[in-house]
């Protein structure tokens, strides 16, 4: 007989904006939610043990590492991932440089977005110092700084 340990949990939350209600079970990462059951699949994963930053999703409002979540731990919360992002400011972001092989690619944007939407209380940070938590196997990591430091030159510029 299950003792209740691994019963399914509801859980409600906000999900890019959207009122979501799934079941999950206790051990289900947030990451696998979004991706194998939600269909949002922007969202990658690449070490699986809060390292890389691919699996980079804002958690009311903060990047977290979505590998790390248990998915009961959103109940209530407001979940948005980079689908939820404006693809205008995206390919802005792009055309600054930041050409990648894609596996980093939506982590670095999910940051590098939180930096330009912070950046007047984030000013004793540089670029490079936010951008720690965002691994790159393959490109070098000067043209995603460049990348977002034009871009923030952008949006002062307005
Ligand atoms: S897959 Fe989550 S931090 Fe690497
Ligand atoms: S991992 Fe390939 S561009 Fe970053």
């Amino acid at each position: 007989m299950s003792d209740g340990r691994d019963d399914p949990i509801r859980i409600s939350f906000t999900l890019n904006g959207e009122p979501t209600t799934v079941e999950v079970s206790p051990s289900e990462r947030l990451l696998d939610l979004l991706r194998y059951r939600l269909g949002l699949t922007g969202t990658k994963e690449g070490c699986a043990e809060g390292e890389c930053g691919a699996c980079t999703v804002y958690l009311d409002g903060l990047p977290v590492d979505s590998c790390l979540v248990p998915a009961y731990q959103v109940r209530g919360r407001l979940v948005e991932t980079i689908e939820s992002l404006d693809p205008e400011g995206m390919a802005h972001y792009h055309a600054r440089g930041t050409t990648q092989c894609g596996a980093c690619t939506p982590g670095v944007v999910m940051t590098a977005e939180w930096i330009l939407r912070h950046r007047d209380r984030l000013e004793t940070h540089t670029v490079r110092e936010l951008m720690a938590g965002n691994l790159c196997r393959c490109t070098g990591y000067d043209g995603i700084i460049e990348g977002i430091e034009g871009a923030l030159e952008d949006r002062e510029a307005g």
